[in-house]
C-alpha cells in the first residue's frame, strides 16, 4: 500500500502539486489530466527521482519511504515519460543491462528477460538493435525494463504516447495481465487506453485531484451527454483551450 499525504511540490515558486493526498492499494490506477497537470511530477516523486516539499509524506506499507531508501526503491518499476533507449543495444542485451543496474541476479535476469520479451511480443526481434525498432517497439521494450524483477509498484508515464491503435492494444493487454498483487499507475491522455482496464481513475488538474473513483462512479456526474469517461473529461477540460 502506498499512502501519499499532503504532497506539495514547487519548482522554484511555481506549484506543480498542491496537497495531493491519495492511498493506492493493489490494482490499476489511471492518471488523467491535461498537459502540466502534474502527472509526471507525481510519478517522479513516487519513484524517488524527485522530492516533494518538506511537509510531504509518502508511506510504503506504513513506513516513510525516505527512511526505507533502497528497501522501497527495489519495489519500483518505472517507465519515465521521456526515456531514451540504447540504440546500439539489442533488446535482450538492454534488458540484461537494466537488470544488472537493478541488482537482479543473473539467473533471475535471464528468466525475466525471456519472459518479458514474450510478454511485450518482442521475442522474435530480441537480437535486433533497438535503433532499428519502430516507436511502438521501443515503448514496449521500455515497459519490459520497468517490469524486470517483478516490482510491486509499477509506474508507466504515458506508455502509449504516439502509438497506433494496434500497439496501444498490445500495451493495454500487457498492463491488464499484470494487475494481480501490484499497484500499477499509468498516465495517459488517451481515455480509451485506461477506461476498460483501470480499477480507479484519478483526474488531475493544476496539481490537484479533481475527481477519483471507478469509471462507473465517475461517469455518474456526466449530465446531458452519454455517461462516458471521455464526456467526463470534456466536462472538466473541454472549454479550457489553453490546456487542450
Ligand atoms: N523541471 C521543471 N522545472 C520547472 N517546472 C517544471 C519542471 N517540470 C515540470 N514543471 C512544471 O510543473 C507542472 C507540472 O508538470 P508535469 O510535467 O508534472 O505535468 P504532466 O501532467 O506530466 O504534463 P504532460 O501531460 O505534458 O506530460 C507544469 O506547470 C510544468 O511546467
Ligand atoms: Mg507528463
Amino acid at each position: 500500500m502506498l499512502e501519499i499525504q499532503n504532497l506539495n511540490k514547487h519548482y522554484g515558486r511555481k506549484p506543480a502539486l498542491c496537497v495531493f493526498s491519495f492511498t493506492f492499494k493493489n490494482g490499476i490506477y489511471g492518471l488523467l489530466g491535461p498537459n502540466g497537470a502534474g502527472k509526471s511530477t507525481l510519478m517522479n516523486i513516487i519513484s524517488g527521482n524527485l522530492y516533494g516539499d518538506r511537509d510531504s509524506r509518502l508511506l510504503w506499507n506504513g513506513n516513510d519511504i525516505s527512511l526505507l531508501g533502497k528497501a522501497y526503491r527495489s519495489n519500483i518499476g518505472f517507465m519515465p515519460q521521456q526515456q531514451s533507449v540504447y540504440e546500439n543495444f539489442t533488446a535482450r542485451r538492454f534488458l540484461m543491462y537494466i537488470a544488472a543496474l537493478k541488482g537482479i541476479k543473473t539467473k533471475e535476469a535471464l528468466n525475466d528477460t525471456e519472459k518479458l520479451l514474450k510478454t511485450v511480443e518482442l521475442s522474435d526481434v530480441a537480437d535486433k538493435k533497438i535503433g532499428s525498432f519502430s516507436g511502438g517497439m521501443k515503448q514496449r521494450i521500455l515497459i519490459a525494463q520497468a517490469l524486470l524483477g517483478n516490482p510491486q509498484l509499477v509506474l508507466l508515464d504515458e506508455p502509449t504516447a504516439g502509438l497506433d491503435p494496434k500497439q496501444r492494444v498490445i500495451i493495454r493487454n500487457v498492463v491488464r495481465e499484470l494487475s494481480e498483487s501490484k499497484i500499477i499507475i499509468i498516465s495517459t491522455h488517451i481515455v480509451s487506453d485506461i477506461e476498460n482496464i483501470a480499477d480507479c481513475i484519478i483526474i488531475m488538474k493544476q496539481g490537484q485531484i479533481i475527481a477519483s473513483g471507478s469509471v462507473g462512479e465517475l461517469c455518474q456526474s456526466v449530465q446531458g451527454e452519454e455517461k462516458t469517461l471521455e464526456n467526463l473529461y470534456m466536462m472538466h477540460f473541454g472549454s479550457d483551450i489553453s490546456n487542450s
